[in-house]
């Protein structure tokens, strides 16, 4: 079937759709120059494992190279604008309120450019990175003095860290809740740009399978999910998203 056909497809079954849920990956950020999630070690990081930095463990054993590393990673999401795939996303968002039709954007990103882009019924599964909290409490810090150490919480003297997910952590329980909810209730769930193996994000396309729901999966390379998709179109984000525009 000529590419064009399941991008016709797609767009009628979002067309037609009484709910819409969306999740994306590090795929969607690519094309705004952010590195997948497995590809961030680079340069200085690139003889560590993500499986390395990104756990609590990690952190309380070397605090100052995890949030070194993090602290580079904001800087290069700093530097990064939403890309067409995402200003895509926010145009099928408008376009299922003005109907009337429920819309919800699942991401694992920590990037913050769904929220920059505009998206608005947004889910942080995986949180994010632009906000820190500390490690003992939680306690959200908006600001924190350059040192270069790690700065400590001014709540509680605990050390800060990113407001992300680490390995071994759980998930935020509302997002969590609210990603499970849409998973189940949607019509339409439109999986863009995840290599569908970090659970329980990974399930979510799957559990809307079982309930019926038509899944459009968007990624240039296959993954676990594709087989199993109703459309899989394979392409990047940026170029596939905005041919989907109701
Ligand atoms: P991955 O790096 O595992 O997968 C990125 C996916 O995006 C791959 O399937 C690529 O083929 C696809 N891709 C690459 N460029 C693309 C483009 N331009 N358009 C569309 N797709 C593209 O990233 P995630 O699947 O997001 O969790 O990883 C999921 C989670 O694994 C991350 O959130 C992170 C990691 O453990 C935590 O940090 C808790």
């Amino acid at each position: 079937m000529p590419p064009e056909d399941d991008r016709k497809r797609a767009r009628a079954l979002l067309d037609g759709a009484t709910a819409v849920a969306v999740l994306t990956g590090a795929g969607i950020s690519a094309e705004s120059g952010i590195p997948t999630f497995r590809d961030a070690l680079t340069g200085l990081w690139e003889k560590f494992r993500p499986e390395e930095l990104a756990t609590p463990e990690a952190f309380l054993a070397n605090p100052k190279l995890v949030w070194d590393w993090y602290a580079w990673r904001r800087e290069q999401v700093a530097m990064a604008l939403p890309n067409a795939g995402h200003v895509a996303l926010v145009a099928i968002e408008e376009a299922c309120r003005d109907r009337g039709v429920d819309f919800t954007l699942i991401t694992q990103n920590v990037d913050g450019l769904h929220e920059l882009a505009g998206t608005r019924r947004l889910v942080e599964l995986h949180g994010n990175i632009r906000r820190v909290k500390c490690f003992d409490h939680g306690h959200a810090v908006k600001s924190w003095p350059a040192t270069d150490g790690v700065p400590a919480c001014p709540h509680c003297g605990s050390l800060l860290r990113p407001d992300v997910v680490w390995f071994g952590e759980s998930l935020p329980g509302v997002a969590l809740t609210q990603a499970l909810a849409a998973s189940q209730s949607c019509e339409v769930f439109l999986c863009v740009g995840t290599s569908t193996v970090v659970e329980p994000a990974a399930s979510l396309p799957f559990m809307a399978l079982e309930e019926g729901a038509k899944v459009i999966e968007v990624n240039p390379t296959r993954t676990p999910l594709t087989g199993r998709a109703t459309i899989a179109i394979a392409g990047s984000a940026g170029e596939v998203l905005p041919d989907l525009l109701l």
